[in-house]
């Protein structure tokens, strides 16, 4: 019995004029002869030459667009062009049709919108094997990264009872019946009832946690699913994202800068090493969709260019201050063509604002820093207006990206304790529920930063697709949780 060999693996060894078993999915079948075999292993089809003269006609009639079957037969150098081997099959099978007048995908170009209706079935394009793939890579990618600089995978609760971004946007989790609900004398839901016997809900942010093991690992970071109901309905949120946060004990403002460029520099320089077919794919389908769009929209640079142009190229580094003067002082705001007009300090950036940043002004990515604590959380430093003095910034930072926006958030850490405490109640934070995290400040606090990295904004800045909800499996968004 011969075993199946996966494709990728083939194309990779050439182990010609061998017997191989090659099984995956039909992509394309020709003349009842050339069969284009896919098996998800790479971005390539593997060319089955079918002996149809001596072949059942009842089986090739089977070979369908979409169908499960399996070659047996010899690997030689192809004679043909586009490929440099092939499998000269003896035996074919079926292993699972697949009725083209039923089956949801066509051999031919399909919207994405059309796809994401279909997202259970989507995988099986050539676009979407390819994002997956890549997304695949830059998780690997990530965990190596933090591995070779000694850091520790930490796993943090994905149910909690706090709000580590103090702003609200959580999903309840509860076991507590919706029609009897226990009440307090008060009126209010009892949650003493609960499972935990406590309100709890899904987490927005694992850093809080991280921070508490930065405190004794030195470095940690947290690869897992945030949650958050913000009703955002836009091509950059998900109410279910993967975060990756870093947390790193003595380190500062700079450091965490440094830390989160050579990160983003890393993972990026590893996909155009290893992902490069898949790339290929992506790069031509941004190609026929820029030519749909009126030319002064067109991007510049080509996808391959647009991920060099990141991993050659030194991020900028502004403050929030300096980057309100440069808006303030542009044409697009002096002419009126921003749709909130820059006022001036204070104000919370718009997109558009960074986006001008990043694609018009610096044309590259831009670390802003140095944010009014007023739009930012509890937990940032705050910076000093002169030594003892509190100034009204803290050591905030966001990484924005081309065509992204933000694509990390992060800061140095509030570490003194009397600060952060006063800090917590000007915001109304509830000391009480956080007397662990207070703890790390109350024994043996030390300097420390780190941030937090969207996952699926990175991977749709790789795969240069236009829309957050084609880079995850899954997507959940308002109105969907399908799957
Ligand atoms: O800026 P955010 O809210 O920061 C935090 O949660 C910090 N606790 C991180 C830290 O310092 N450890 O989120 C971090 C990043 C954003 O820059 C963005 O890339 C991504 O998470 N993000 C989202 N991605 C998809 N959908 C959403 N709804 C997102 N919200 C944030
Ligand atoms: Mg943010």
């Amino acid at each position: 019995m011969t075993r199946r060999t996966k494709i990728a693996d083939l194309i990779r060894t050439e182990p010609l004029n061998t017997e191989v078993l090659v099984k995956g999915w039909v992509k394309a079948f020709r003349n009842n002869q050339f069969l284009a075999l896919n098996d998800g292993s790479c971005a390539q089809n593997l060319q089955v030459v079918v002996d149809f003269e001596n072949t059942d006609p009842s089986l090739i009639e089977r070979i369908k667009f979409g169908a499960s079957v399996g070659a047996r037969g010899q690997l030689l150098e192809s004679q043909g062009k586009g490929q440099r081997i092939e499998v000269k099959a003896d035996e074919i099978y079926i292993y699972g049709d697949c009725n083209p007048d039923e089956y949801p995908l066509q051999p031919k170009k399909q919207t994405l919108e059309f796809l994401r209706e279909i997202a259970h079935l989507r995988f099986r394009t050539n676009t979407f094997s390819a994002v997956f793939r890549i997304r695949h890579a830059l998780a690997y990618a990530i965990h190596k990264f933090f591995n070779d600089r000694g850091f520790y995978y930490l796993h943090t609760p994905i149910i909690t009872a706090s709000d580590a971004e103090g702003a609200g946007e959580m999903f309840r989790v509860t076991t507590l019946p919706f029609d009897k609900t226990p009440r307090t004398e008060n009126g209010e839901v009892d949650f003493k009832e609960d499972f935990f016997r406590r309100s709890t809900n899904l987490t927005v942010s694992g850093q809080l946690e991280a921070e508490l093991g930065a405190m004794a690992l030195g470095q940690v970071y947290t690869f897992g699913p945030t949650f958050r109901a913000e009703n955002s309905n836009t091509t950059r949120h998900l109410a279910e994202f993967w975060m990756i946060e870093p947390e790193v004990a003595f380190n500062d403002l700079n450091d965490n800068m440094d830390l989160a460029e050579d990160m983003l520099r890393y993972v990026i320089q590893y996909a155009l090493d290893n992902c490069a077919d898949d790339l290929k794919i992506l790069e031509e389908r941004l190609i026929e969709e820029e030519k749909s769009k009126p030319q002064d929209q067109r991007s510049e640079m080509n996808l391959s260019d647009k991920l060099r142009f990141v991993v050659d190229n030194r991020f900028e580094r502004i403050t929030y201050t300096e980057a309100i003067h440069i808006l303030k002082n542009s044409n697009q705001n002096k002419k009126g063509k921003f749709q909130f007009p820059v006022e001036g300090w204070g104000t919370d950036l718009q997109s558009e604002h960074e986006r001008y940043l990043v694609e018009k002004h610096f044309k590259k990515p831009v670390i802003l820093t140095n944010y009014p604590a007023e739009i930012k959380a509890f937990y940032m430093r705050q910076d000093e207006a002169k030594e003892g003095v509190p100034g009204p910034t803290v050591s905030a930072m966001d990484i924005l990206f081309p065509g992204i926006g933000e694509i990390v958030g992060g800061s140095q850490r509030e570490e003194r304790l009397e600060r952060l405490v006063n800090r917590m109640r000007e915001m109304h934070i509830p000391e009480e529920e956080l007397y662990w995290y207070l703890d790390t400040r109350r024994f043996g606090s030390c300097e420390h930063a780190g941030f937090g990295l969207g996952f699926e904004r990175l991977v749709l800045f790789v795969t240069g697709m236009s829309n957050i909800r084609d880079v995850i499996a899954f997507p959940r968004y308002p109105g969907n949780a399908e799957f």
